[in-house]
C-alpha cells in the first residue's frame, strides 16, 4: 500500500511522515533528501543546472540508498550536509529539471514497488503515485511553518534570523508552486490537512485514522503495529 503526503516546506510533512511510516509498520521515503542528495553532488562538481545534458551525465555518477534516517550517496553518508539553507537554496533549479525528476520518480517507483510505504515531497500523489490508495496534502500558515523552521535551525546549531526563513520560505514556496513541471499542488483525490493548530500527534492520529478506515487489512496486531509487506531496508 502506499501512502503519499505532499505539501510545502514546514507543513510538518518529514516528521509526520516518519512518525505514520512507524506507526503503521511501513517504510518512509523521504523523496525531498533525494533532489538535496543530487544538489551536493551537482555542486561538488561544478555541474551547470540550466544545462539538461549536464544534469543527465551528473545523474549518470549517483547512486543513492536510504538506510533508515541516513542518506548515502555513493557510499558516502551526507545526511547532514544536505540539511542546509545553501542546499536549500541551490536545490531549485534542480527540481525544476524534467531530466532529474524522470529519473528520481522512476527510482521513487522502484524504491515503493511492492512495499508498504509512506513517500513525502511535492508530487507523490500527483505525478510518482497517482494511484496511491491514500493521499494527504498537509499545509499550514506561513507564519507558523517558518517558526517551526527557525526553530528546528536553531536547534541544529545554525544562525539564521526568523526575518531570513521566512523570506526564504515564500521563496521557495512561490518557487515550487509555479514550476512548470511537477508544480506543488494537491492531487485532487488528496486529504488536505491543516497542521497550524495541531500537534504531531494529532496530526499524525488523524492521518493513521484514515489510512486505517480505508485499508481494512491495516488492522493493528496484538503489538499495536500492522503487518507490513515490505522486510527490506531501503
Ligand atoms: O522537502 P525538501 O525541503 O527536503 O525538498 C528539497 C527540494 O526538493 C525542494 O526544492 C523541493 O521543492 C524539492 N522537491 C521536489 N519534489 C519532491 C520533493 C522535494 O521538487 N517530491
Amino acid at each position: 500500500m502506499i501512502v503519499t503526503i505532499d505539501g510545502p516546506a514546514g507543513a510538518g510533512k518529514s516528521s509526520a511522515a516518519r512518525l505514520l511510516a512507524r506507526r503503521l509498520g511501513f517504510d518512509f521515503l523521504d523523496t525531498g533528501a533525494m533532489y538535496r542528495a543530487v544538489t551536493l553532488q551537482g555542486l561538488r562538481c561544478n555541474c551547470n543546472f540550466t544545462n539538461e545534458t549536464d544534469l543527465a551525465k551528473l545523474l549518470a555518477d549517483v547512486r543513492l540508498e536510504l538506510p533508515g534516517d541516513r542518506v548515502l550517496l555513493n557510499d558516502e553518508d551526507i545526511s547532514a550536509l544536505i540539511r542546509t539553507p545553501e542546499i536549500t537554496a541551490a536545490s531549485g533549479p534542480v527540481a525544476s529539471s524534467k531530466v532529474v525528476r524522470t529519473k528520481l520518480v522512476e527510482w521513487q517507483r522502484q524504491i515503493a514497488d511492492g512495499r508498504d510505504i509512506v513517500c513525502e515531497g511535492r508530487d507523490q500523489g500527483t505525478i510518482a503515485f497517482p494511484r496511491a490508495e491514500c493521499k494527504f496534502f498537509l499545509f499550514a500558515d506561513p507564519v507558523e511553518r517558518a517558526r517551526r523552521r527557525h526553530r528546528e535551525l536553531e536547534a541544529n546549531g545554525q544562525t539564521i534570523s526568523f526575518a531570513e526563513v521566512l523570506q526564504a520560505q515564500q521563496a521557495r514556496d512561490t518557487r515550487d508552486a509555479a514550476r512548470d513541471i511537477a508544480p506543488m499542488v494537491a492531487a485532487v483525490d488528496a486529504i488536505k490537512l491543516d497542521s497550524t493548530q495541531y500537534t504531531l500527534d494529532e496530526v499524525v492520529d488523524k492521518m493513521e485514522r484514515i489510512v486505517r478506515e480505508r485499508i481494512p487489512r491495516c488492522e493493528p496486531t496484538s503489538d499495536g503495529r500492522t503487518p507490513s509487506r515490505s522486510r527490506v531496508q531501503l
